[in-house]
């Protein structure tokens, strides 16, 4: 199972960066958007990536041609006939990732191992719409993806292992460190961070400390590079909301039930640093 070209499904925030990474490690990669102009505007973000390579001493311009030049864009699934793997980024939406698994399906050949970035929906649920279902996986990536080291490969009950050690391969020679997983909601990182980061709004929320003294305390009693609630600023409350809400019914566990502050800021639209204002406020 030799992945040579790869195709990614959204050109967002982590189809972006999943395309990139891609391409700096020498695949050839198609990425399919729906409208020419959010194409236009992912591939926009990846050049300007790369020029902030050359700016920064990391690429030579010549470098940085050869990456973009590995690069297709296309609004045309049927540019994912020859791939070797094609790595789903779409919207988080199990309606339209089941669409997409079933199109992938009909129009990729019977080889080509197809994966999701799914933050927490079931994998199996899409792989299912397939009629390959042991070459489906989860290759989780954490933003911003040229970043972020971890990748989760999530192995549903189905998947099978050659499949999986292929994952392993292709994340390992994209320069990322993997860790393998069960399909439950969560996976391994959200499971674990979202327990801490609940606990953590439930102490804001009694007043046991002030959000400075709570992420100064995480910062130089455990070594944490940033405080929760700044890090919750960083990723959005929305997307902690949605997340916590999901695992919260998924895993029926009174652990997740998002707390009421957390709710009534993402109403009132202090989302973090995207918005403004969060826990702090941003210029
Ligand atoms: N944002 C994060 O920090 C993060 C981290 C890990 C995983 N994820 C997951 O990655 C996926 C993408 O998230 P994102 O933050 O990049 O979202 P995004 O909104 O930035 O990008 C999604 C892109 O997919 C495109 N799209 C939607 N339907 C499509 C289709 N049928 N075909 C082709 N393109 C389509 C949209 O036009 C959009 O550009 C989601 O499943 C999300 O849960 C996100």
């Amino acid at each position: 199972m030799e992945i040579k070209k790869v195709g990614v499904v959204g050109c967002g925030l982590m189809g972006g960066g999943i395309t990139e990474v891609c391409a700096r490690s020498g695949y050839d990669v198609v990425t399919l958007e729906v409208k020419q102009e959010f194409l236009d505007k992912g591939i926009g973000s990846i050049r300007t990536s790369l020029e902030r390579g050359v700016k920064k001493g990391r690429l030579t311009e010549q470098e940085k041609d050869t990456i973009a030049g590995r690069i297709k864009g296309t609004l045309n699934m049927e540019d994912f006939r020859d791939r070797d793997l094609v790595i789903e980024a779409a919207i988080e939406n199990m309606v339209e990732k089941k669409k997409i698994f079933a199109s992938l399906d009909k129009i990729c050949p019977p080889n080509t191992i197809l994966a999701t970035n799914t933050s927490c929906l079931s994998i199996l649920d899409m792989a299912i719409v397939t009629q390959r279902p042991a070459q489906v996986m989860g290759l989780h990536f954490f933003s911003p993806v040229p970043v972020m080291q971890l990748v989760e490969i999530v192995k549903t009950l189905v998947t099978s292992d050659e499949v999986l050690k292929a994952g392993e391969t292709f994340c390992k020679s994209l320069g990322k460190q993997p860790v393998l997983c069960k399909d439950t909601p969560g996976f391994l990182a959200n499971r674990l961070g979202m327990a801490y980061l609940v606990y953590v709004f439930r102490c804001y929320e009694q007043g046991i400390a002030s959000k400075e003294d709570i992420d100064k305390a995480m910062r130089l009693g455990f070594n944490h590079p940033m405080g929760p609630l700044e890090l919750s600023d960083f990723i959005g409350l929305d997307t902690i909301y949605y997340i916590m809400v999901s695992m919260y019914q998924d895993l029926n566990d009174p652990l997740f039930a998002p707390p009421v502050i957390l709710k009534k800021m993402v109403t009132a639209g202090q989302l973090g640093r995207k918005t403004g204002k969060g826990f702090y406020e941003y210029k």
